[in-house]
């Protein structure tokens, strides 16, 4: 295989034939072209290295031609003929993008040197942009991948988002149902979380709180008697007045149920308004005895709603609840006491709902 593809444009036979010999002696394919036009038509359909381009060229302006041959082959390696009669062309043509230049008639050792040093040249640029080409592929191909697997992360991130939710919402509806089996121990207390929470949703939605908290609260009275597990059933159901002793018991479910929804941590926020459920707004609340602002908004929403719902609904030493209107009056007298004045003024507000 030919050591590289030489094209030489001059109208000087005897030259260009010179140079032919020595090239091709070199290993080189060589063609001639004996006028402008002729160079541009070979350069046209063939693949060259290097040209040897004479500037004394009548047919076509030579500059002409090194401006087209570069928009055609940016690494195309151009060495200038110059004969006496063009030396002012050497300035112009170096400036165009020509490599080198050789005087003309030219020296058979020139010629090989200049040949030499040039296609090392060529061969320099060519693989070059060899390497850049892999080099831009092997980017495309890598960002191609950074896409593919940011999408596979994207995906297996929802995927064990949903597959987290769904597992909270397994574990809140065991919990719910086991609050639910709670208040049915005692037909009394039958379905007594689920109307707290109705009542707590609807006073928590009215005072403007974000979704988030309205949730946590509605999740907080599903839940609140969840403690009432540990509190003997003789003292539950108990008809009538509690001993001081049983009352401790009963007061203990409180802080029950905070402990027994403690490793679900993501129930942080409702462990707490469970806890709190007893607290009243003047301080003299269980567990803590927390006051005013201290008790968490939902605990204090759920206060009312407790109180209301234990009124209304039949209890164990009375077989009715008392009217809805002697319970507003009930709730209205603990207002700044056991309760929130703002919560019961927003109660008054909803009640006709409940
Ligand atoms: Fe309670
Ligand atoms: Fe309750």
């Amino acid at each position: 295989m030919a050591e590289g593809k030489i094209l030489i444009i001059d109208s000087d036979e005897k030259n260009s034939q010179i140079m032919k010999i020595v090239l091709a002696n070199l290993g080189y394919e060589v063609s001639v072209a004996f006028n402008g036009k002729y160079g541009v038509d070979a350069f046209a359909i063939n693949r060259f290295d290097i040209v040897y381009l004479a500037m004394n060229i009548r047919d076509i302006d030579p500059l002409y031609i090194i401006r087209e041959f570069k928009k055609r082959d940016l690494d195309i390696i151009i060495i200038a003929l110059i004969s006496l009669d063009a030396v002012n062309f050497i300035q112009e043509a170096s400036s165009q993008g020509v490599y080198d230049y050789i005087k003309k008639p030219a020296d058979p050792q020139e010629i090989y040197f200049t040949a030499k040093r040039a296609m090392s040249q060529r061969k320099y640029l060519v693989n070059n942009k060899l390497a850049l080409r892999s080099l831009e592929e092997r980017n495309v191909a890598l960002q191609k991948q950074n896409i593919m697997l940011a999408r596979r992360i994207e995906e297996s991130t929802r995927n064990l988002t949903q597959l987290y939710e769904d597992l909270r919402d397994t574990y809140m509806r065991t919990i719910k149902a086991l609050a639910q089996a709670i208040d049915a121990r005692d037909h009394y207390t039958h379905s007594h979380s689920e109307n707290v929470s109705r009542y707590a949703n609807i006073m928590a939605s009215q005072m403007g709180l974000d979704t988030h908290k309205v949730e946590e609260i509605t999740d907080a009275c599903q839940l609140h008697d969840l403690g009432k597990i540990g509190i003997h059933d003789y003292v539950l159901t108990k008809p009538g007045k509690l001993t001081p002793e049983e009352f401790e018991e009963v007061k203990l479910h409180a802080l029950k149920g905070a402990q027994i929804l403690e490793p679900l941590t993501f129930l942080e926020g409702v462990i707490s308004i469970v806890k709190q459920h007893h607290e009243r707004y003047d301080g003299k609340g269980y567990p803590y005895g927390l006051k005013g602002e201290q008790i968490d908004i939902g605990a204090r929403i759920m206060a009312i709603a407790d109180t209301y719902d234990a009124m209304t609904s039949a209890r164990p030493y009375r077989t009715q609840g008392v009217t809805k209107e002697e319970t507003i009056e009930e709730i209205k007298d603990g207002s700044g006491t056991q309760f929130d004045p703002k919560v019961v003024e927003v109660f008054l507000k909803v009640v006709h709902r409940f």
